[in-house]
């Protein structure tokens, strides 16, 4: 069982060292492709392979072709938008997430990112308080729920959409559902997105929505930079001038957004929602795991594909 780790942004030295430890534990090698610049160098480390480990390191047909081996891709992380289904599918190789595992770091960047906006990204000048301002959950899965759980720490007032996950169970929480996307943005001066990037969420977000947002209204995505229509964000934020955006995946239009709304728009310089140790041994040991469960007992948890 050879295991290859391929992540440009590499995991901390303890994830790394826990992989290594449950790989050589069930007998298997582990190797790794840390930081890489060239897709070649991908290209040649994966030739090898049976087991794969990526975070958001693309995992194209390409690399698919390249694999002659491969039986499992694990994505550590969530959203595995960076993976070609189709192309794993059609060569027999089981795909992966760890959903869950980094939740927590991302959900705490996301009040960390409406902190940040409350107070006019720190610049001088009075800001505001988190505390009884409505924060909308824009899908209610494991990062959202958390978001919402914390809001409720801070004194917001919580609602959330999700088509996919049944009303009663948000209600539990003590969040109020709202009965549809636009009720959400039409309602809460926060809105945290949680929504994976899919043929149907791409540029989902744009100005229908955006400026549908109460006075004050901040948007803050820790998803991915495609749900954004980013030319009618760029558009209601200069209609609205007490609107603003917080990411931490940065939009094309990144230079031009910077430019124009100051403390208005701020996007981290790489993405760092799931950048905390404890999320990448959350996430890297249980894809190890997965990997070694997948080859001992057949187990196919966690399959996407
Ligand atoms: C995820 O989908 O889990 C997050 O976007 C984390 O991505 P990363 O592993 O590249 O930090």
């Amino acid at each position: 069982m050879r295991t290859l780790i391929a992540t440009e942004k590499p995991f901390a030295k303890e994830a790394t060292t826990g992989i290594r430890q449950i790989i050589e534990g069930a007998g298997g090698t582990l190797h790794l492709l840390e930081k890489y610049t060239d897709v070649n160098a991908f290209y040649d480390a994966v030739a090898t392979a049976d087991a794969l480990i990526v975070r958001s390191d693309k995992v194209t047909k390409a690399v698919v072709d390249a694999a002659k081996q491969l039986k499992i891709v694990v994505r550590a992380g969530a959203g595995y938008d960076n993976l070609d289904l189709a192309a794993c599918t059609a060569r027999g190789i089981v795909a992966m997430n760890t959903p869950g595992q980094n939740a927590n770091a991302v959900a705490e960047l996301a009040i960390g990112l409406m902190i940040y906006a409350a107070r006019n990204t720190f610049r001088p000048g009075t800001g505001s308080e988190l505390k009884s301002k409505k924060l909308g959950i824009h899908a209610y899965g494991n990062v959202g729920r958390l978001v919402a759980k914390l809001g409720k720490g801070f004194g917001m007032e919580v609602f959330a959409f999700d088509p996919f996950v049944p009303n009663n169970t948000i209600a539990q929480d003590g969040v109020r559902v709202c009965a549809s996307v636009e009720e959400l943005y039409g309602t809460c001066h926060y809105v945290s997105l949680h929504i994976p990037a899919t043929e149907q969420t791409k540029k989902s977000i744009g100005r229908r929505l955006l400026s549908a947002m109460p006075k004050g209204g901040c948007v803050v995505n820790t998803a991915r930079k495609e749900v954004i229509h980013e030319d009618e964000l760029a558009a209601v934020l200069h209609e609205r001038p007490d609107m603003k955006y917080m990411t931490d995946v940065a939009p094309d239009n990144h230079t031009a957004l910077q430019e124009a709304f100051g403390a208005r728009y701020f996007a981290t310089p790489k993405k760092m929602g799931a950048e905390t140790a404890e999320a990448n041994i959350n996430a890297g040991l249980a894809a190890a795991r997965q990997i070694v469960n997948f080859f001992q007992n057949e187990d196919r948890t966690f399959q996407v594909n």
